[in-house]
This record gives structure tokens, sequence and C-alpha cells, in this order.
């Protein structure tokens, strides 16, 4: 059975951080999807710990934690620049024009390599390695050349672009092959399946179905494996006394009549912080819901701020901020709550489950983890979601009230409708939400990938 066989994680990140002189798990879905599978099964996991001191590798529980190390001007060329100002915006639909530099492409093909080679070194005989994510494209192609005794799978978090935004990266060759290199190749939805194993085809590097390739004699899977979340842990953590006391403390300090609508990203610009906060404001204008009845809470988390158009994208949204709370907001009724801070899990539960409106509308995502975390908080199935179509978790959430974050007006009228609705409906459409979300949580997702990978 796959269960039994120990796997070899390749991800960008490592899943645990130094704090003072010992190593604690990190936050994040990526870790509490597969650590506690790695723990189950024995492996390793092989990662960049952040920091440019290099670091040993070491036992964490029962799995050998294997850092790669990345010099300062390694991870400003392969983090920085390549992965997130050429890569990042391409594959979310260009909302931002990626640029193209050459001097980028070498520290992604140098940094690649390390992740391949260190993955290979782990690797047991025959053993299961799954690589993750757009940072580390190529290491499918360069660990089979170095390794190919063993079972190589790929997944990838975020969108896989159209042909024609594809098109414009002058390394899509490249890429592709570093791709093909894996013998299960998975995606969050179908329509980026089909655009992988078009791209594929088009570029004729290999023949075959959406579903199957071949390179040469060799099959690819390509799959689509909708990631999740724990719904248990965020189910169980609402529902403490602790986080209930939690949240009805802070609806009392927001104004206990006041319906909460909230917000919770990375401060990226793919998230649509931005047009939502306009939508807000839009929908005050209308004057049919005012401050006294409503309170918009967007919390950020600080991300990737050495790279200029996340920069841009604070001030933007710093800007109307306080242009909206100039405008509507009134003594000891603020209109919109800005936090731009990381919480803890047990804190943003307490907030999901103080919120009467849960507003998730990306330009473009993968999937958005926080729409799920949320759906699996609301226990009393009370709370309304609105959702982007434009989020990979659209394609499963379909109760929710779906959004084109782009329309500014019809955004306002969402937000208002879902003010407005009754408690009956928001129930019957929580309770469906809640069982897909029970029903397909991380633990199974991580589980469909490595049977595929298992063949
Ligand atoms: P992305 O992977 O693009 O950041 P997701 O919504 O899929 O988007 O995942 C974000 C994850 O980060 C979620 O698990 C969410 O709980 C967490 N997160 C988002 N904002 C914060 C914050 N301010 N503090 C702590 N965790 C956060
Ligand atoms: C997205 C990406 C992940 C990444 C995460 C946080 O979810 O798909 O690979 O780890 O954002 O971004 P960061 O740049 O801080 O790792």
């Amino acid at each position: 059975m796959p269960k039994s066989k120990p796997i070899v994680i390749v991800a960008n990140r490592l899943p645990v951080q130094r704090v003072g002189d010992r190593f604690v798990e990190s936050a994040g879905g990526l870790v509490t999807a597969l650590v506690p599978t790695l723990k189950a099964r024995g492996g390793a996991w092989v990662g960049w710990p952040g920091v440019s001191t290099p670091l040993r590798r070491f036992r964490f529980e029962n799995f050998r934690v294997q850092p790669v190390h990345i010099s300062e001007a390694e991870e400003d060329g392969f983090y920085n620049q390549f992965s997130n100002r050429t890569l990042w915006p391409l594959y979310h639909d260009a909302i931002r024009t990626p640029e193209f530099d050459h001097s980028w492409w070498r520290p992604y093909v140098v940094v690649n390599h390390r992740y391949a080679k260190a993955a290979a070194a782990v690797a047991p005989r025959n053993g299961l390695v799954w690589v993750h994510d757009y940072h580390l494209q190529l290491v499918p192609a360069m660990l089979r050349s170095m390794r190919p005794d063993v079972r190589i799978g790929f997944f990838l978090h975020v969108p896989f672009p159209p042909e024609e935004l594809f098109a414009w990266l002058p390394w899509r060759e490249r890429i592709l092959e570093g791709l093909l290199g894996a013998d299960v190749v998975g995606f969050q939805t179908q329509a980026s399946a089909r655009n992988f194993s078009r791209a594929a085809r088009e570029y004729n590097l290999a023949e075959g179905t959406d579903t199957e390739l071949a390179v040469g004699r060799r099959k690819v899977r390509v799959g689509t494996f909708p990631i999740s979340i724990d719904f248990q842990w965020f189910a169980e953590a609402a529902s403490k006394p602790e986080s209930l006391r939690e949240a009805s403390l802070l609806k009392r300090r927001l104004g206990a009549s006041r319906k909460i609508l909230l917000s919770v990203d990375r401060l990226d610009y793919t998230k649509g912080i931005d047009l939502r906060l306009l939508a807000f404001e839009a929908m005050l204008k209308r004057k049919r819901v005012r401050v006294s009845e409503c309170v918009f809470i967007q919390i950020a988390s600080p991300s990737r701020e050495p790279v200029h158009e996340y920069a841009q994208m604070r001030v933007r949204i710093e800007q109307l901020v306080g242009r909206i709370n100039g405008e509507f907001s009134e003594p000891g009724r603020v209109a919109v709550h800005y936090f731009r801070r990381g919480y803890t899990r047990e804190q943003l539960a307490a907030y999901y489950r103080a919120a009467d409106v849960m507003i998730v509308t990306p330009l473009r995502d993968g999937m958005n983890l926080v729409a799920k975390e949320f759906v699996a908080t609301r226990s009393d199935y009370s709370g309304v979601l609105v959702l982007s179509e434009f989020a990979g978790a659209a394609r499963e959430l379909r109760q929710a009230t779906i959004v084109n974050p782009r329309n500014i007006e019809g955004m306002a009228d969402a937000f208002e409708t879902a003010l407005n609705t009754s408690k009956r409906d928001a129930r019957h459409r929580m309770a469906i939400l809640r069982t897909i979300v029970r029903r397909h949580d991380v633990f199974e997702w991580a589980d469909n990938f490595l049977e595929a990978l298992a063949g």
C-alpha cells in the first residue's frame, strides 16, 4: 500500500522554522497537509530555511529535514525576481506585467539544480518524490536524470496559464521539459491541467490526451487534485469556548448590532483587496446600508515586501482605507478596520467565527484556502461566503455567492444581498458547503495524489 512507503517532499520552504535554539513547525496549508503524512510514513523534506546561513540536515519528529542553501544574491534572482516577478504574475493572468530578464533565469536553473541534487541524495531506492509549486518546475527532469529509479510527482499550487499567456515565456520549452520529467503532474483545476497538456503538445514535447501524455515511451499522467484544509481542526478550533468568547468580544467591541464583513489574505495584488474596498465604498455611497449597521475588516499579512508590485499594492490599499474611513466613519464607528499582520490559526478561527459575511475575491487564485477555512469554522451553519469566480475554490464551492471581482457595482450588490440573506437560506447553503469541505479535506488530497504517484 502506498501509505507505508516513505516519501521525499521537495518544496521551496521547509516545514519548520527556528525559534530561539529549536525548530518548530511553521504554519501554512502545505505543512498541515504533508507533515502528518510524513510523520506517518517517514522520509524527508527538502527546502529552503529562509535564512542565508547554511544549516546542516537534521531530524524532526521521525523525518529528515534537508535544508537547501541559497545565497542572498540567489534568493533575489531565484525567489524575488524569477519566481515572483516573472512566473507569479504570468501564471495569474498577467495581472501585473511579468518581467522577462535573462539574468534571472540563470539563478532559477542553478537553484532548481541544487534542490534536485538534494532530493537525489536523500531519496530511497525506488522511492517516491513529490515536488511542489512554481519555484521548482525544473526539478522533475533534473531529478530524473540523476535518479531514474524514483517515481516523481509534481503539484502546481498556482494556476497553469492558458496557451496565449504561457507563450510569452522565453523559457517555455525548458519549463515544460522540466515538468514532463515527472510521472504525475497535478493541478488544482481541470482548466489548468488542460492548459498544461495543450502546451506540451503545442511545443511538440509530448503526445496524447489532456489526462495522459507520452514523452517518448514514458507515460506522464496529468491530473486534477484540488487542495483542501484540515476541516476537523478548523471546526474544532472555532467551537472551543475560548474562540467563541474571543468572537463575541470582537463583536461587542465593534458594536454588537453591526454585521461584520471579513477578508483575510496575504497582501498580494492577485487577491483583489483594492477592488473589494472600492466595492464596499460603492455600497456605502448608496446609503442603503450605513456604518452603524456594518463594518469591514481586512486582515492582510505582509508578503514578498522587497518586490516592488507588492509595496505598490500596500500603498494603494492604505490610501483606499484612509479615503473610505475619512468619508464614512463616525465617532466610535470606523468603516474599515485594516490589520496588516499575521495571526495564529486559532486567532483566525475566532475572526472567521465572528464574521457575518466572508469576502474572498481574488482576481485569480490557484485554490484559496481561506474560503474553505471559513466554511469549516461555521459549525452553527450561519454566515455567507462571497467568492470570486476566478478562485479555484469556486469550482467546488458552488453554493457560495459567486462574483466577478472586476465588477465593482456587482460586488456591491452581492455585499448588500449577503448582509440581508435570511438565516434559513444561509443555513441551507452553508450545510452544503460544509459537506463538500468535510468530505474533501487535505488528507484526502494528499492520499489521492500519493496513490496516483505510487501507480
Ligand atoms: P495563498 O496561498 O495565496 O496565500 P490561500 O488562501 O490559499 O492563499 O492560503 C493562505 C493561507 O495563509 C491560509 O491558510 C490562511 O489562513 C493563511 N493566512 C492568510 N492571512 C493570514 C494572516 N494575516 N495571518 C495568518 N495566516 C494567514
Ligand atoms: C502561495 C504559493 C506558495 C507560497 C505561499 C506563500 O500559496 O503557492 O508556494 O509558499 O504563497 O508565499 P511565500 O512567497 O511567502 O512562500
